[in-house]
């Protein structure tokens, strides 16, 4: 019996060494840790469950039968982060470059099912050369077995991606696909086609960290939501993503103590709007003053400034933030603000986190790069998921909501359950300025009476009264007790229920 139990030990310790010594010394060297110790930083100690430690592949082409490894190039299970569970695939660079064969392929979808089944989350941490080449078409098959999961999960669990190494070609689908994405900045990548065939096709040169390094992702693509230093400081925001989110579609996100009281005015807001309303401010400071413990979860930080987008915790509960950024094209709504939203909405849709608006929008982005590149159809998007969100939904117009960004931004008119005001609020369909010019046209060339016409205009829209009087704004409150409407605001809406008409699925202009 003895001899049974020291093989199996031998057994496991053979297979925890994945590719081997010198193949885990070289990732160590490149700043990256294996894919076991990432696991270690991601759970909570000792609660991994590993399935499949002894798979191996089955392929016997190209000298294959010589090259196997247990658990071929993916670690597997579950375990838990602060006591829940999730999911977990952790792809093995040292062996055979985390390269994707058939079986690897249903190691993965083996736990994605049982996430799906259990309902918990799935994080997968990508470091892998892609399709497993000696397999050819069967890894393709194994990588589309996984896509076909990420879809069938898509609003069911949570999916979140890590790329700490390469992920190349087809691959980036999966991650793609899932609901969050984590680069490490200098040692991740994703492309479809890499910088050779990029040089051959289009003549460009380009690196593989321009192409698709963590900076270009979370700048340019907006394919990643954030970017962190190092394989640690990424498991470790992960983790505390995961703390704000529901397990699944069936649950409620998790209430946290919270110390923070409910009640609690912060005075330093009744001055945060500047006396000219051309004037920016940072919406940052009204996030994190209302916030439990000032504590806000941006994402996407890096794209799309002029929209801010996170995760902040009133009473311990999770709501999710949109924001507009009057610190960046005086918080307008162009193509990227609007995408970078609408799916942030569509998000705590899926999973039940209430959304919180807050307003301080000028309008659309004019100008022929934003009408030729579809802003009417990306436009459409943040307010076709707002208008479809049946959580609940509560909106404070801080300054500007003008034109058809005060309809978009979650006004009463799509079903936002409560919009409050600040007194500083202009509802109008544009500025007063814009507005002369367009009414009285033909006394453009008296400067004295355009400014009596401004001012006049400026007395009759330029506050929250006259929407007020219409019931569109439920109450002009005062900015100082903002976090105490707000708590209050959402406690009153928990057990709301909205039912839409039946629908095989929405038709969202994509
Ligand atoms: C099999 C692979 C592999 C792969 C790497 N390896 N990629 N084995 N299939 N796809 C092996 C290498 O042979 C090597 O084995 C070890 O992994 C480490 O690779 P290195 O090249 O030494 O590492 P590095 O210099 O860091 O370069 C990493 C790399 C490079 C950039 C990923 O290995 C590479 O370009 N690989 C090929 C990438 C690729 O073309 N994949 C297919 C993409 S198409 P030893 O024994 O020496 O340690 C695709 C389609 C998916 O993925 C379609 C889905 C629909």
């Amino acid at each position: 019996m003895k001899d049974i139990l020291d093989q199996l030990e031998q057994r496991r310790a053979d297979a925890r060494l994945g590719g081997g010594q010198a193949r885990i010394d070289r990732q160590h060297q490149n700043g990256k840790l294996t894919a076991r110790e990432r696991l270690d930083v991601l759970l909570d100690p000792g609660s991994f469950e590993e399935y499949d430690m002894f798979v191996a592949h089955r392929a016997v082409d190209f000298g294959m039968e010589q090259q196997k490894y247990p658990g071929d190039g993916v670690v597997t299970g579950w375990g838990t982060i602060n006591g829940r569970q999730v999911y977990v695939f952790s792809q093995d660079f040292t062996v055979l470059g985390g390269s994707l064969s058939e079986t690897h392929a249903q190691k993965i979808c083996k736990i994605m099912d049982m996430a799906l089944q259990n309902g918990a989350p799935v994080i997968g941490l990508n470091d892998s050369g892609g399709a497993r080449i000696q397999e050819g078409v069967a890894s393709l098959a194994g990588y589309a077995e996984v896509f076909q999961r990420n879809i069938e999960a898509s609003g069911v669990i949570p999916q979140i991606s890590v790329i700490m190494g390469p992920c190349a070609g087809g691959a980036v689908y999966s991650p793609a696909m899932t609901d969050f994405i984590f680069m490490v900045r200098d040692s991740s990548y994703m492309f479809v086609t890499g910088p050779d065939v990029v040089k051959t096709v289009t003549n460009e040169t380009v690196t593989s960290e321009e192409l698709g390094g963590a900076s270009t992702h979370t700048t340019k693509s907006s394919v990643a939501d954030a970017a962190y230093e190092n394989d640690v400081e990424a498991l470790a925001e992960v983790r505390r993503l995961v703390d704000m989110l529901p397990l699944s579609n069936r649950e409620k996100p998790p209430v946290r103590p919270s110390f923070d009281d409910a009640d609690r005015g912060d005075y330093s807001l009744d001055t945060l709007i500047p006396d000219n309303a051309n004037t920016p401010y940072d919406m940052k400071e009204l996030i994190t003053k209302i916030a439990d413990e000032g504590d806000f979860f941006e994402m996407q930080a890096a794209y799309a400034k002029n929209i801010l987008t996170g995760f902040i915790r009133l009473e311990g509960r999770t709501v999710g933030v949109v924001a507009n950024q009057p610190m960046v094209l005086a918080g307008c709504l162009d193509i990227a603000a609007s995408r970078k939203a609408a799916r942030f909405v569509r998000f705590c849709d899926c999973f039940e986190i209430p959304l919180l608006t807050l307003v301080d929008v000028p309008g659309f982005l004019p100008g022929t790069s934003q009408e030729w590149n579809g802003v009417i159809k990306h436009g459409a998007k943040l307010l076709f998921a707002y208008g479809e969100a049946t959580v609940p939904k509560v909106t404070v117009i801080t300054r500007k909501a003008y034109g058809g960004a005060y309809d978009v931004m979650a006004s009463k008119h799509i079903k936002a359950d409560v919009n409050y005001a600040w007194p500083t609020a202009e509802i109008a369909v544009m500025g007063a300025k814009g507005a002369v010019e367009i009414i009285y046209r033909n006394e453009l060339g008296d400067p004295d009476k355009i400014a009596a016409r401004t001012a006049d205009y400026e007395q009759a829209f330029a506050n929250p009264f006259k929407a007020a009087e219409k019931g569109f704004i439920d109450e002009v409150i005062l900015p100082h007790s903002t976090r105490r409407r707000l708590t209050r605001a959402f406690a009153s809406l928990r057990n709301k229920k909205q039912a839409l008409p039946w629908k095989k699925h929405d038709n969202i202009p994509l």
